[in-house]
């Protein structure tokens, strides 16, 4: 059995507790959540439990938090209405803090990221827990480029499974589409006639105001994210190869490219299979999104220093 803890049951970690239950894989679920409001809910999931073969369900367990193998961190003060996700900062790196310094982990867990700002908290993850950098993973901008697949086939005739789209950056107001890289059926979109250049333009200011159009009906956004946050687990577990933009610690290649003199977690591409996890160097950006990436990646170097 795969042993999984997701922490926080609040919009995000319920609704990827339900994607997890319902998954392939056999695997125990414990769910990390110190506020009692949880409790009608969690029983209420609990109820469920002989409807899902293969699946054990468990609730605040410390054994089973330093035992997993995955750990999903959900945990956070979500972002004010209409907010910047970088307001919420200070106190999800405290929690962040609380939650992973000093823990002697048994295994060397793949941590899954989503609380935001979702590239800030996962560089303190990295820094509090000591888990290598490729066990530490920021759901990032995927979740920005799997929207951006979606908007571009809401703007044609196409699937939105038959885009393979690069949003790079923050996950955040600074993202970068990278079209450079956006595939369709295998073939670059900028080679398509059935996209303009105000089809693409209208995608992205799509893409970058998805959250905000999202929390005008609901309290924050979460069923996106979480599915998200499974698929990863199907593709760390899987034999195929994966090509996405994830939120990783920069390295040698990525530091010269945006003009860091210092590391940080932001969306990059990343190879993905049977739990290997390879950034993916050999990138072609045009000139206007290296710069947008290097100013993406200033805006979160500065709070990383800063804090
Ligand atoms: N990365 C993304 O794309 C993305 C998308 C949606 C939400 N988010 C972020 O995910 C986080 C959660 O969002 P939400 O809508 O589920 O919020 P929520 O308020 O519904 O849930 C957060 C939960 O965390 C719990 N919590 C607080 N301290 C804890 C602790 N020490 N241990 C365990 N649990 C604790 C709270 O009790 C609450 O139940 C927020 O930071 C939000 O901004 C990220």
């Amino acid at each position: 059995m795969i042993d999984i803890t997701v922490i926080g049951f609040g919009n995000v970690g319920s609704s990827l507790c339900l994607l997890l239950l319902n998954n392939k894989h056999p695997l125990r679920l414990n769910v990390m959540e110190p506020d009692k409001q949880a409790e009608g809910a969690f029983l209420d999931l609990a109820h469920g439990m002989p409807l899902y073969p293969g699946k054990e369900l468990h609730v605040n367990n410390e054994d089973l938090f330093l035992n997993a193998d995955f750990i999903f961190f959900t945990a956070g003060v979500p972002n004010l209405h209409g907010g910047s996700r970088l307001s919420t900062a200070k106190q999800n790196i405290q929690l962040s803090k609380d939650i992973f310094e000093h823990r002697t982990f048994s295994k060397i867990p793949y941590v899954i990221v989503i609380t935001n700002p979702v590239d800030i908290i996962s560089h303190s993850v990295y820094q509090f827990s000591g888990l290598p950098s490729d066990h530490v993973i920021g759901t990032g901008t995927f979740l920005d480029s799997v929207r951006l697949n979606y908007y571009l086939s809401t703007l044609s005739n196409y699937k939105a499974n038959d885009f393979d789209a690069f949003v790079l950056g923050e996950h955040g107001s600074s993202q970068v589409p990278a079209f450079s890289m956006t595939k369709l059926k295998g073939q670059s979109i900028l080679d398509n006639s059935a996209f303009s250049t105000q089809d693409l333009e209208l995608a992205k200011k799509l893409t970058k105001t998805a959250a905000y159009q999202i929390r005008e009906t609901q309290p924050g956004t979460t069923y996106g994210v979480s599915k998200c946050a499974e698929v990863l687990l199907d593709y760390l577990l899987g034999t195929e190869e994966h090509l996405l933009a994830l939120s990783m610690l920069t390295n040698e290649h990525y530091r010269k490219l945006l003009n860091l003199d210092h590391d940080i977690y932001i969306g990059m591409p990343v190879k993905l299979k049977k739990g290997n996890i390879e950034v993916y160097n050999e990138i072609n950006l045009s000139v206007e999104e290296r710069e947008a990436y290097c100013k993406s990646a200033a805006i979160l170097a500065e709070i990383i220093l800063n804090d």
